[in-house]
Formats: C-alpha cells, sequence, structure tokens
C-alpha cells in the first residue's frame, strides 16, 4: 500500500512554533518517526509539506492513480480552502485529516473545517502519533475495499 502524507503551511517549523501546542519535535524528526512506523506498518510512505495552497492541491492531483491513500494535515487551510477540498473530492482517494493539535479545544475558527468532508475520517489531538492512527486507519479501510 502506497500512502502519502501531505503536510501544509508552517508544519516544517514544528519543533520552533508554539512548542506547548506542537511539541519538540522537529519536521525532519517527525519524518524520521513517520518512516519508521509506516515500515513496520508494511506501508510504503512519501512526505511532502508546503506553505502554498496550490502546490498542496498539486500534490493532491499528482496522487491520482499513484497512491492508495493520502493522509493529509491542511494546517490553516483546513479552516478555509474549498480547492483543497475539492481537490481531495476530484481524485477520490481514501484520505485522512490530521491535527497535532485538538482543534477542538482552541480558538473557535480551528473547530470548523472545510477539508475534512473530503475525507474518510478526521483524527486530532494526539499530537504526530495522530499520523500513525491514521496510517492504521487507512490499511483498516483499505483491506475492506
Ligand atoms: C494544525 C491545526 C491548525 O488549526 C493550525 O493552523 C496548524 C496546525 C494542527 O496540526 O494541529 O497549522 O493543523
Amino acid at each position: 500500500m502506497k500512502i502519502l502524507i501531505i503536510n501544509g503551511p508552517n508544519i516544517n517549523l514544528l519543533g520552533i512554533r508554539e512548542k506547548h501546542i506542537y511539541g519538540k519535535i522537529n519536521y525532519e524528526e517527525m519524518c524520521k518517526y513517520l518512516k519508521e512506523k509506516a515500515e513496520k506498518l508494511k506501508l510504503n510512505i512519501d512526505i511532502v509539506q508546503s506553505n502554498i495552497e496550490g502546490e498542496l492541491v498539486d500534490h493532491i492531483q499528482e496522487a491520482y492513480g499513484k497512491y492508495d491513500g493520502i493522509i493529509i494535515n491542511p494546517a490553516a487551510y483546513t479552516h478555509y480552502s474549498i480547492a483543497i477540498l475539492d481537490a481531495l473530492k476530484a481524485v477520490d482517494i481514501p484520505s485522512v485529516e490530521v491535527h497535532i493539535s485538538n482543534v477542538n479545544s482552541r480558538e473557535e475558527f480551528r473547530k470548523r473545517s472545510v477539508t475534512a468532508p473530503g475525507c474518510i475520517g478526521q483524527i486530532c489531538g494526539f499530537g504526530i502519533y495522530g499520523y500513525v492512527m491514521a496510517m492504521m486507519g487507512l490499511i483498516n479501510d483499505l483491506k475492506q475495499e
């Protein structure tokens, strides 16, 4: 199974940005951790990150025909990107939305996800382990297909 992990704006600043919310682990360390976890789950993963909405849309479009599943943390775009929602719906690849923080216990505007309706599920509040949970969710879902 091939899974593409897509990270949105400022996720590359993990370990620097608001550590009390997003943790001390930096982006490179997170990628290494996710690759190790994926290997144990026998998943083939690629990880990409962009601060640009259109590039995130490109990544979703390019996944078509190449990946069995997508794990996406659209970051701030979660709350307003119809373009990302449309791209997820267009490629129709089983996708899971992940948020490192618990978006439901923060500011009001973070409670609304515009992009989640394009996903089979959403995970938030478990730190970077949420991506591993999403991998397990996708494996379970893809096996049933
Ligand atoms: C985030 C939550 C978003 O509200 C925020 O804009 C982010 C990160 C998370 O992973 O918790 O940049 O997606």
